[in-house]
């Protein structure tokens, strides 16, 4: 890893093994992109710019011959002075005029990776990252913006970041911090990103991007199930297993925008940051504001080539990191068997039967604060419904742990109910227009987080539960999108802010409670997976990917979610048959082998089960235990399938000592010929035993020649696979 200057100190060449970030500061003036891509060994030049003479377009002072600032590669451009494509950066001066022109100041080099103030990001020891900081301003209308480039030691993969500082002494409006812009040449590019819905998260969208620009969003308050703040632009001929990528993910659970532009000439543009349609940031003199981390990640060997580099970052560098070796319990879930409708009794039952199955974790859904079995009442409130639960949850707490299981309870804590005295108290405390009813959202209205006292209220909320210690885990959900965007406490001239304010406050909350309990393993959940992102990955080490458990949507959900998170950070759980979510009916062993890989866990009425079904249970659990220390740390592969009636994935232990793949069979298909796969990731020099079969092969075999696919006459069928190593 290092950071190089050319003699003149104008070209700076950021580099590890796997990638090359070089820029250039034009006559020392304006800051452009030469290259991003595979390492180069050392830049000596090449790919300068060069330029034809373009018509309808503007002239420039510089010394590059016939410079058109439409056609320039700059590394973070405004609009306005010839710069006709998406904008990353834009202010409004205290006059009204909404210009801004930066001019590159310098660079410098960080030896370690600056904290941003308020906000998750991804975080390094001391000789793990290098950091350099690029200054521009714009002197005119007094603004500095720091940029920042963290690259890893280990991984192709950049942190990027921008400081905005007022210099000046007009007050500033700032509308626009993308976290990043990034200038890619012409070519042909595919585009591939993530869109979804409640209960079908994760579905991957590729196409080739055309000339125009090419944008997903979230205008939802949080990041959304509609689309990942995630985007990649790969080779058209990439697959899986090689070609180039470039993925591109924010760092944030608000509001986002994603771009890519294919301009008149064919080069491309690609941007990620706070959504500016939601945005507007007052910047006073003296002042400073700090935009969301996006991560930059390159990979020449396919979307697994990317998928790895950002479980690595996220795993070894984003998630809470007393998590990152911590085995995590098999849990037991209690919405599916018992809803709202809950009760000590069933409590008892159901940890006394997941006790003797091996489960080490009761997890007590909604309902324990409710004043009836329905989502219409209490929330904010918070208080235990002692007719339901009496002795409220410390005796529930009680309970579970006498049976020997960790205890852990769910919270909606950004949430409050119309009906609940929290509101008919507060009522300022809910973000509202006044004047206009409040939409609800499942009965709820949102909590207006960017009010420091209803953060203090919510710490409060959570410290009275988990200061006494008995509770292990919290899942931590937020189940609605926002409406009427204002809080009552900003001044007129702030109102703007209110959608970034409210994350922030919530980041506030999230790093006072996980700094507090630092023991406490927290679950991020919205409505399944609609807040699964990265921003909420830092504070909760595991999240819940999807309220559809049916094994066959979860091929496609966990797949979808795997191109960025690591397996052990989704929660993946072996739920009832027929599937309450799809009326689905699949076999035991197959609901088991899909969620093996991941973070595997259960949710479903023990009591419901018959013996045979407990025994297989138990059997199961035990197996994962045995192999969730090395699944937690192991490379996760999409393997290519031969055609769309199979899911395949494999998780290779991190010396290659052991490999464990699944086919699922989507339906079995009479007339189909024998298909076969390639394993990835093994060590070609290793002989490997399948240990069903017992037959060896080698590493290379596997991963070249590849195995033919069994033929099981059913539907939802699953194949499972552990290879070891021969010895
Ligand atoms: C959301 C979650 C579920 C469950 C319910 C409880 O839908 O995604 O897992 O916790 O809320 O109300």
């Amino acid at each position: 890893m290092s950071i190089q200057f050319s003699d003149d100190g104008l070209i700076v060449h950021i580099s590890n093994k796997f990638i090359s970030y070089v820029m250039e500061a034009v006559d020392g003036k304006y800051l452009v992109l030469r290259y991003f891509g595979k390492a180069v060994r050392r830049y000596h030049g090449a790919g300068e710019p060069f330029y034809y003479k373009r018509g309808y377009t503007t002239e420039h002072p510089c010394s590059i011959p016939n410079v058109s600032f439409d056609d320039f590669p700059f590394e973070y451009p405004a609009r306005g002075y010839g710069d006709y494509r998406i904008p990353a950066f834009a202010v409004t001066q205290d006059s009204g005029i909404e210009f801004v022109k930066l001019m590159f100041q310098g660079f410098r080099v960080l030896e370690e990776k600056p904290e941003l103030t308020g906000l998750p990001a991804a975080f390094a020891k001391k000789g793990e990252t290098e950091t350099l900081e690029v200054t521009c301003e714009d002197g005119i209308a007094g603004i500095r913006v720091r940029l920042y480039y963290t690259i890893f030691e280990d991984r192709g993969v950049i942190a990027r970041s921008q400081k905005v500082e007022n210099i000046g002494n007009q007050a500033l409006k700032l509308q626009n911090v993308q976290s990043f812009s990034l200038e890619l040449p012409a070519k042909e590019y595919d585009v591939l990103s993530l869109y979804g819905t409640h209960a079908g998260e994760g579905n991957v969208s590729r196409s080739l991007l055309s000339h125009g620009v090419w944008r997903i969003e979230s205008v939802r308050g949080s990041s959304s199930p509609q689309q990942q703040p995630f985007f990649a632009l790969m080779d058209p001929h990439s697959t899986e297993y090689s070609g180039e990528v470039y993925g591109f993910q924010l760092i944030y659970s608000g509001n986002f925008l994603a771009q890519a532009e294919k301009d008149q000439f064919g080069n491309v543009r690609a941007q990620i940051g706070i959504h500016p349609d939601t945005f507007c940031w007052e910047l006073n003199p003296g002042e400073a504001f700090q935009a969301p981390e996006a991560i930059l990640n390159y990979s020449s060997e396919g979307l697994n080539g990317m998928s790895q580099n950002f479980h690595w970052l996220y795993q070894y560098h984003l998630m809470p990191s007393g998590f990152t070796h911590r085995e995590r319990p098999v849990l037991l879930n209690s919405w599916e068997a018992m809803y709202y409708d809950v009760s000590l009794g069933k409590l008892e039952e159901q940890a006394e039967q997941a006790k003797e199955l091996g489960a080490e974790l009761f997890v007590l859904d909604d309902g324990w604060f409710r004043a009836d079995n329905s989502s219409r009442t209490s929330m904010g409130d918070w208080e235990c419904n002692q007719q339901k639960l009496p002795g409220g949850i410390a005796a529930a707490a009680e309970l579970i742990h006498s049976k020997g299981m960790q205890f852990g309870l769910w919270f909606e804590p950004e949430a409050v109910c119309r009906d609940s005295n929290l509101y008919r108290e507060h009522p300022d405390w809910a973000l509202q227009i006044p004047g206009y009813e409040i939409t609800e959202g499942r009965h709820e209205y949102i909590l207006d987080l960017s009010q420091k006292k209803v953060r203090e209220y919510v710490i409060s909320v959570l410290d009275a539960y988990l200061e006494g210690g008995q509770i292990d885990y919290v899942k931590w959900d937020m189940n609605r999108p926002f409406t009427e965007v204002n809080s009552l406490a900003l001044p007129k001239e702030r109102k703007g802010e209110i959608s970034h304010r409210y994350i922030l406050g919530l980041y506030e909350i999230l790093d006072t409670i996980t700094k507090r309990y630092p023991k406490m393993l927290l679950e991020g959940c919205s409505s399944g997976g609609a807040r699964f992102d990265p921003g909420m990955l830092h504070y909760a080490a595991q999240n819940w990917s999807s309220d559809n458990t049916d094994a066959f949507d979860r091929t496609r959900i966990q797949a979808g979610f795997s191109l960025m998170y690591p397996p052990i950070a989704m929660g993946a759980h072996v739920s009832i048959t027929p599937n309450h979510q799809t009326g689905r009916t699949v076999s035991l062993n197959t609901r088991y082998q899909v969620a093996r890989l991941f973070n595997m866990g259960y949710e479903l009425d023990l009591s419901k089960c018959s013996s045979e079904e407990k025994s297989e249970i138990a059997r199961q659990i035990e197996e994962y235990k045995k192999e969730r220390g090395w699944l937690q740390r192991a490379s996760f592969y999409r393997n290519e399938a031969p055609n769309e009636n199979y899911a395949i994935w494999s998780s290779v232990r991190e010396d290659q000592e052991e490999c464990l793949a699944m086919i699922f069979q989507k339906l079995y298909r009479p007339l189909c010929s024998r298909g076969r796969f390639r394993l990835a990731g093994l060590n070609p020099e290793y002989d490997y035993v399948e240990c069903g079969s017992k037959k060896s092969y080698g590493g290379d075999e596997l991963m070249e020649t590849g195995i033919s696919i069994p033929l099981a006459k059913e539907d939802f069928y699953v194949f499972m696979f552990h290879f070891i190593r021969e010895k």
